[in-house]
């Protein structure tokens, strides 16, 4: 191809030399000291935003249960793997950047070339591999202790079932007692929670416990997992399921074994404490706390509280927006949220 390379350099000089009307170029040593500002203001926002969320932005909750732990230690190897990558991949960039820049080199004359390198060719090509291998492997020896509490000297599993109502948790415990929002869990006793939805898709995740499995309409799911830890754990349905989703909290209490078990059998001889417990879990988080009205009307003087059939019709079928909160209630658990409704208001 004859080309007039002579010319086509002389033309790109002209365009080079054409004086900016509309730019104005900083000089060298300005620009420079722009560019360098900028680059440290962005690195002070990214190191502020480490520090503000300490190592809690950066690791899992502090695990409560041998299942947790182990997700823990998978999060762990990924975070190592991808981190080494990181700072491999960024690296090789600035050393390239800087290395190769141009150095005042007039536009029209090529940089010095770089032929390829075998070794490292073949180094990039297996070691991806080796990598992906090396976690994958890992994931599926810890996959088996993540969701098997028998391996971890538990015989028989305390069985829970987990209810996603919008927008408020129900656990239905084996004796039958009920609690909303609040889980007890027996210390160092293995768990298997039922977990189902009637309305939406929601999911349960308490991330101290265990990892996060979905509360689907029609389908039954199970997550087994053994506390091994006293205190509360938190835990945010993690399924965008209506406007209330992000009210969705529960937490998971897990108490000595007496204490369970003196828990429960309370609960399903008296109900003390449920009224409330149903009042703040499933009624105040749209109408308030103390009735007056929030993204739901006011409800603290309406007339239905006091009118036994039209608050069960209510709770049971919903209205407008109101979803059907109360759709598999109990008469005693409408009973129960009647009279505390009595008394409160
Ligand atoms: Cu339930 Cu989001």
């Amino acid at each position: 191809i004859d080309v007039d390379l002579e010319a086509l350099a002389h033309r790109s000089r002209k365009l080079d030399a054409r004086p900016l009307r509309h730019v104005h170029r900083m000089p060298p040593p300005v620009r420079r000291f722009v560019n360098v500002l900028v680059l440290v203001g962005l690195l002070a926002l990214v190191l502020a935003g480490l520090a503000a969320a300490g190592n809690g932005g950066l690791a899992p909750p502090e695990p409560a249960s041998p299942n947790a732990a182990d997700i823990r230690s998978v999060y762990w190897l990924i975070l190592l793997v991808t981190g080494g990558i990181f700072v491999l991949v960024e690296g090789a960039l600035f050393l390239f950047v800087i290395r190769y820049r141009s150095r005042g080199r007039p536009r029209e004359i090529e940089g010095p070339q770089v032929r390829g390198h075998t070794n490292l060719e073949l180094a990039w090509t297996a070691g991806p591999v080796v990598i992906l291998a090396v976690i994958a492997g890992f994931v599926f020896y810890k996959i088996s202790s993540i969701n098997d509490t028998n391996a971890q000297g538990a015989t028989t599993a305390e069985q829970i079932r987990v209810e996603g109502h919008q927008f408020y948790w129900e656990f239905v415990y084996p004796n039958g007692a009920i609690s909303i929002d609040r889980l007890k869990l027996p210390y160092k006793r293995a768990v298997r929670l039922h977990i189902v939805s009637d309305d939406v898709n929601h999911s349960w995740w308490v991330p101290a416990l265990d990892g996060k499995l979905d509360a689907i309409p029609g389908k039954a799911n199970y997550l087994s997992f053994l506390p091994d830890k006293l205190g509360t754990f938190t835990g945010q349905c993690a399924e965008f399921c209506g406007v209330q989703h992000a009210a969705m909290i529960a937490h998971v209490e897990v108490v000595p074994r007496p204490q369970y078990e003196a828990y429960v059998r309370e609960r399903a001889a008296t109900k003390h404490g449920l009224g409330k417990e149903i009042f703040v879990g499933v009624c105040a988080k749209c109408h308030g706390l103390a009735g007056q009205g929030q993204i739901g009307p006011a409800i603290a003087q309406s007339p239905i509280l006091q009118d036994r059939q039209g608050l069960t019709t209510l709770l049971r079928n919903g209205r407008g927006l109101m979803p059907a909160v109360g759709k598999n209630w109990t008469d005693d658990q409408i009973d129960t949220l009647r009279a505390y409704l009595k008394q409160r208001f």
